[in-house]
């Protein structure tokens, strides 16, 4: 490339930087009419310069023919017309061939060598634009008797001046295209643009007040029935709303998640404190007393350590991609049944499996079912099975359910279950934070499926997820 070439393009990609868009449109649409305006102009002028032309041309040809018919055989010199001063209706001069036997020379009209070549025969007629006697002219060269040629010259002035009057009409209709253009061109890039300049300010206004709870004003829809007048700005408006719509929900759950979260940590951490500010004071306590509360730390320990991850888990959106894969479900159930039974040796856990393969996160699914195992344990009575089956559905879904013998879930409770911290009344007594079930239904909703609660025929709890 050349230094030049690389130097323009700089400085075009400068002026693209400078330049706001509007402004580049405004020119790109007024440049683009501009160009046609004065391309129609200048094709008008040729266009009537040449028609212009033609009808001078047809005129001398006939007062060519005119002549050569009143004189038939002439010989050099002017036949017709005031030659001196062009005032006749044509000038007409015969020049033979040879300049050596020309008595007539020097002529009034110009004469060289391709006139003598006519005369000669060896060129055709041919048509040149003169000046005599200080008059624009046009002059006509043709062939006369023989050896000689006839030209024939009339005044081209109200040609000229025909000529000269249509450019400057056209350029004025020219120029006044490029001022429309140019108005065009901005009311063009205005209500072109007008969505765009609005998308703008309300991404500007969304980073300077962090607040995504802005939405674009898109056109109000049409009358029903009416097609939807949805052009590709509207349509990026629309996403983006959406966009931010979602951003909002996620932000908002995200705040919730920190407030309640804090919220629950308190009382735990309290607890926590007062166990161990007690065990400072240790040498005040009995043996015992200083066995229990070191027990009772350590239990609360536990319990903040599991709740804080709990919390983390929740606070994850999305299953990383790279982790998913193919997974054979029966051998995880069976797996989270074993832990199930070794965790809790007076609850039987029964399972009835198919093979079933989903793509999911091993992890994360070992996770949910152990959730819903853990809680079916915790409310069963001892001796009491829990009842753990997996259905491969027709048409590629899978149904896994978990159900136990407990106490159930009151019909009140049951909207609520999933939420995060929520506990009911009579499950307070029991060790858990409420966040079980809304990691299970979280872990649901990332591989695509649905996690419901309902109460079980013949009392009990009975939970479905539904690939
Ligand atoms: N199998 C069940 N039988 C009866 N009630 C249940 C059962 N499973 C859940 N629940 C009710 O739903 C509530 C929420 O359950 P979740 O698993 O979210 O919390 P948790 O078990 O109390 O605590 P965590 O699981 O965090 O240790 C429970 O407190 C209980 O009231
Ligand atoms: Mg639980």
């Amino acid at each position: 490339m050349s230094g030049g070439g690389r130097g323009r393009r700089r400085l075009g990609a400068a002026w693209r930087r400078r330049r706001p868009l509007r402004t580049r449109l405004a020119l790109a649409a007024t440049a683009a009419v501009a160009l046609v305006a004065v391309g129609v102009c200048a094709a008008a002028f040729l266009v009537v310069r040449s028609a212009l032309y033609e009808q001078l041309n047809l005129s001398l040809t006939q007062s060519a023919r005119l002549a050569a018919q009143r004189n038939p055989d002439s010989g050099p010199g002017t036949l017709a017309g005031e030659c001196r001063f062009l005032a006749a209706p044509a000038c007409a001069e015969v020049v033979p061939a040879d300049p050596a036997k020309d008595p007539a020379a020097p002529y009034l009209l110009p004469v060289d060598a391709g006139t003598r070549a006519v005369a000669a025969g060896r060129r055709a007629p041919f048509y040149t634009d003169v000046v005599h006697a200080g008059h624009p002219a046009r002059m006509l060269t043709t062939d006369y008797a023989k050896g000689r040629a006839l030209q024939v010259a009339l005044r081209a002035g109200t040609v000229e001046d025909g000529i000269e009057q249509a450019a400057w009409w056209l350029a004025l209709i020219g120029a006044g295209g490029v001022l429309v253009a140019a108005g065009l061109g901005y009311w063009v890039s205005r209500t072109g643009l007008a969505p765009v300049t609005r998308l703008t300010a309300t991404a500007e206004r969304i980073a300077a007040t962090r607040d995504p709870r802005h939405r674009i004003e898109l056109p109000p829809p049409g009358p029903p029935g009416s097609p939807a007048r949805e052009d590709e700005i509207t349509r990026l408006a629309g996403s983006f709303n959406t966009m931010l719509a979602e951003l909002e929900q996620s932000v908002t759950a995200q705040r919730r998640l920190v407030a309640d979260a804090s919220h629950e940590l308190r009382t735990p951490l309290t607890a926590l404190r007062t166990n161990a500010e007690l065990l400072a004071r240790g040498e005040r306590l009995t043996p015992e007393q200083r066995e229990r509360a070191s027990l009772a730390l350590g239990r609360q320990l536990r319990e903040v350590t599991g709740l804080v991850n709990d919390l983390i888990e929740l606070a994850r959106d999305e299953e990383p991609q790279p982790l998913v894969e193919q997974v054979r479900l029966a051998p995880l159930v069976e797996h989270c049944a074993a832990a199930a039974r070794a965790h809790r040796p007076s609850v039987p856990v029964r399972v009835r499996v198919d093979e079933v393969v989903v793509a999911g996160v091993p992890a994360r699914l070992t996770r949910l079912l152990s959730n819903l195992l853990d809680n079916a344990a915790k409310f069963s009575p001892a001796g009491a099975p829990v009842e753990v089956e997996l259905v491969a559905r027709a048409g590629g879904g899978a149904e896994l359910t978990v159900r136990d013998h407990g106490p159930g879930i009151a019909a009140e409770d049951l909207p609520y279950v999933f939420d995060r911290f929520y506990r009911a009344g009579a499950a307070r007594a029991l060790p858990g934070s409420g966040l079980g079930l809304a990691m299970a239904r979280q872990i649901a909703r990332a591989h695509a499926a649905e996690l419901v609660a309902e109460a079980a025929p013949g009392g009990g709890a009975l939970f479905r997820l539904t690939f």
